[in-house]
């Protein structure tokens, strides 16, 4: 009880820590407040709300009450994946966890950088940050690297997670970065907040960002390839550049933050 009785007071703060904007405005800067804001119960949906008539989880409608997550709810918009979701919440038994990226973490991308994506990386993009098992925070520290995502297994789709004792840290190879909260949890799915897009390195590995057409061979990792064309380590020129800064967005994304909060 003892417990439950400050986690519940920390909600509380960091949520005070959203109305005064200090959070929005230095999210990169608060690594000491993020673990204990991971186990914090998500203030803003509850499994009664978060309900559709039927009684299936929407994600969706969490992610709009949660706010600031705009891009990714139009990305899984604009890939069908938000029908996926909801139809595997009606039938999975196993539930689902979900690394949901803020529209600040998304701001950080190179700019175009979703619009040089085809469909298909897009929809890979999204299934990336959809891992078919429910995992709450505890079992981060059991779980078996890397993890299956919905975007497959594999050496180009590794995403590793391990758990320190003030946090949870995710790698995909190109993106490091760790939970920063928990937007919703019940038994069968929870969504944690990410401050970075995660990255495959079947996307974003040894291709260059600019528009590329579909190469079929990506699709299937296991065919061989002849030697020259092996992909090469990643480079961290590439790296820099996918994570560079776009200050307006920040700022633009900063505003929706605010006038979310405004709207609760
Ligand atoms: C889920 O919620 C969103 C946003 O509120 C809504 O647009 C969508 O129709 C809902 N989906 C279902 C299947 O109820
Ligand atoms: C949920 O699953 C049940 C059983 O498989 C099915 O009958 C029902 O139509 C599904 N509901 C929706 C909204 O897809
Ligand atoms: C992920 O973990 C596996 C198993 O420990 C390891 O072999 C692999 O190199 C790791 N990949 C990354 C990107 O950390
Ligand atoms: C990610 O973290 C690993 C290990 O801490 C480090 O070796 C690697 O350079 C980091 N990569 C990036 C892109 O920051
Ligand atoms: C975990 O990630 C945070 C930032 O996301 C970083 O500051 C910290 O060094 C990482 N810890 C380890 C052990 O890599």
């Amino acid at each position: 009880m003892k417990k439950q009785y400050s986690i519940s007071s920390f909600s509380v703060f960091i949520l005070f820590l959203h109305c005064s904007n200090t959070f929005a405005q230095s999210p990169a800067a608060a690594p000491a407040q993020a673990p204990a804001a991971v186990v914090a119960q998500p203030p803003a949906a509850t499994p009664t709300q978060a309900a559709a008539p039927n009684g299936i989880t929407n994600v969706t409608r969490i992610l709009e009450k949660a706010g600031h997550f705009t891009i990714f709810i139009r990305l899984l918009r604009s890939t069908q994946e938000e029908n996926h979701l909801f139809s595997a919440l009606n039938d999975s038994s196993s539930g689902l966890t979900i690394f949901a990226p803020t529209d600040s973490a998304f701001s950080e991308l190179k700019s175009g950088t979703l619009n040089t994506l085809s469909d298909g990386d897009k929809s890979e993009l999204v299934k990336f940050h959809v891992v078919p098992t429910f995992l709450s925070t505890s079992q981060f520290q059991t779980v078996s690297n890397p993890l299956g995502t919905w975007a497959g297994t594999g050496s180009r789709l590794p995403l590793n997670v391990t758990s320190y004792p003030n946090s949870v840290n995710i790698t995909t190879g190109i993106t490091n970065t760790s939970l920063s909260g928990t937007v919703y949890t019940d038994n069968q799915l929870a969504i944690y907040k990410i401050e970075k897009v995660l990255l495959p390195k079947d996307v974003f590995g040894s291709k260059a960002p600019a528009p590329a057409p579909a190469a079929p061979a990506r699709e299937k990792p296991t065919k061989a390839v002849p030697e020259a064309t092996v992909e090469s380590p990643v480079s961290p020129v590439d790296i820099s550049s996918a994570l560079m800064f776009t200050h307006n967005n920040v700022v633009g994304s900063v505003g929706m933050v605010a006038a979310a909060m405004f709207a609760l």
